[in-house]
């Protein structure tokens, strides 16, 4: 087994362990797949900036991918990745950016209009919720039929997101219960799918979102992008975006309960910058403790808690080769909690990120290089704009789940029931 077992048995304590008693760079197998594992930022940037063209993703995600993802962006080869980057960059700017805000601002305003003083809500359920509402029109536009298509991505997501927790692995043609379930999942994922694009064709593209701004791209050589480009970038999306911004919401609520004088802080930075008003696309952008608030969370509790690579050339870090094969692991729940880097690192202090210290190498919840995420605006645009419509009317009291403990699965998610009971703000009883 090499070091699998422990990998399997708690990946972050794998994680910290290795950093302890091997240092900045280790190197092992899992089973007969050598491993190499990076715990300073140097060597993570060293590997995946200027060693870029020596990496492909790592067979580890590859692999419980593909039936899920075929050649979307997370998955994809150097080539196809390098072709189909800047084709969803563009689509996301062109379909999604536009109407983001103000479809974040509507869907956190009817989740606040669905919570009663005094209740109690379980808060991963609720941002997911949420954030699914977002992403369905993101994807799908003004189509009438957005949430329904969105709801059948997501369930093939999750299903094989939560499939890639078995070990040993079953091949997906074996009839298990739960291969059979994940078939007929992406079975009805693809035929919706299909029918979607088919109809986006004929209507030519009139109802904005992603889906519309795919069937409207022109590839390099001025072609239409194919239905199977256009169904991979669609189901990209819905991995890249619902279940981590779902988990950096209920991590931000989670923490602001640890530490009240924040939450005040963020209360009347709230308070003072859109008051009465319905929150808007701009005032995110002048929410600048927010800001560092969102900021501080994504480093305790990055969402993508690892990055993987497989090493397709032999390659050089610190001064020590790599060689072709080896599938190297680096986590940010590692580096981002390095009291190296970081003074009292296991404390929550969004002033840390207080000018001039707004950025460092070892904070890297977005990755980096080439494969890095290109959604850290809309991510932080997310996490603000929610926080202000829901703070502006509530304030979420943890009655249980302070001692939740993160579950490494997909995204770094807490492990346990978060729940909140939902008491009106004094600001918002004297408005009405
Ligand atoms: C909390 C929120 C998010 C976090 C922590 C996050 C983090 C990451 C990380 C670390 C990667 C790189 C994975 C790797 O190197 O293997 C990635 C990739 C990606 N992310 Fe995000 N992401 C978030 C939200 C978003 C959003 C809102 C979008 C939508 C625009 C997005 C789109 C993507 C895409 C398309 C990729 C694949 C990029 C590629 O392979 O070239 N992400 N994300």
């Amino acid at each position: 087994m090499g070091s699998l077992q422990s990998y399997l048995r708690a990946p972050l304590e794998f994680y910290r362990e290795c950093a302890q008693s091997y240092g900045d760079i280790a190197f092992g197998r899992f089973l007969h797949f050598p491993i190499c594992v990076l715990s300073h930022p140097r060597y993570v940037e060293e590997l995946l900036v200027q060693g870029a063209e020596n990496l492909e993703q790592s067979r580890f995600l590859r692999t419980p991918l593909k039936s899920l993802l075929h050649e979307g962006l997370l998955v994809a080869g150097a080539d196809s990745h390098a072709r189909q980057r800047p084709l969803l960059e563009k689509a996301v700017r062109g379909g999604i950016a536009a109407t983001w805000g103000e479809e974040v601002v509507a869907a956190a305003e009817r989740l606040a209009a669905s919570w009663t003083n005094g209740e109690q809500r379980e808060l991963y359920t609720e941002m997911l919720r949420v954030i699914s509402e977002v992403l369905a029109v993101a994807a799908f536009g003004l189509s009438p039929h957005a949430i329904e298509m969105s709801a059948l991505v997501n369930r093939a997501v999750d299903l094989v997101t939560d499939r890639m927790q078995q070990f040993p692995p079953i091949p997906d043609f074996v009839p298990t219960q739960g291969n059979l379930q994940v078939r007929k999942s992406l079975l009805e994922m693809d035929r919706a799918l299909s029918a979607a694009i088919h109809e986006a064709r004929a209507r030519a593209a009139t109802r904005n979102g992603l889906l519309s701004a795919l069937v409207s791209a022109r590839g390099e050589d001025g072609g239409q992008l194919s239905e199977p480009e256009i169904r991979d970038q669609i189901v990209m999306i819905h991995v890249a975006v619902r279940q981590n911004l779902a988990a950096a919401l209920t991590w931000t609520f989670f923490l602001l309960n640890q530490r009240e004088e924040t939450y005040s802080k963020v209360s009347r930075e709230v308070e003072s910058v859109v008051g009465t008003r319905r929150a808007s696309w701009s005032d995110a952008e002048r929410l600048p403790y927010c800001d560092r608030v969102v900021k501080e969370t994504l480093r305790l509790y990055p969402s993508v808690w690892q990055v993987l690579r497989h090493v397709v050339r032999d390659t050089q870090v610190g001064g020590h080769r790599i060689r072709a094969g080896t599938q190297v692991l680096m986590s940010q729940w590692v580096v981002q909690r390095d009291s190296r880097f970081f003074d009292d690192p296991e404390k929550f202090i969004p002033e840390r990120w207080e000018p001039p210290q707004e950025s460092k190498l070892a904070y890297f919840p977005f990755g980096m290089g080439p494969r890095g995420c290109f959604g850290e605006r809309l991510t932080f645009l997310t996490v603000k704009l929610i926080l202000a419509v829901l703070t502006k009317k509530f304030r979420l009291q943890l009655v249980q789940g302070r001692d939740v403990k993160p579950l490494p699965v997909f995204a770094l998610r807490p492990g346990g029931c978060v729940l909140m009971e939902i008491r009106r703000t004094t600001a918002d009883v004297l408005r009405e």
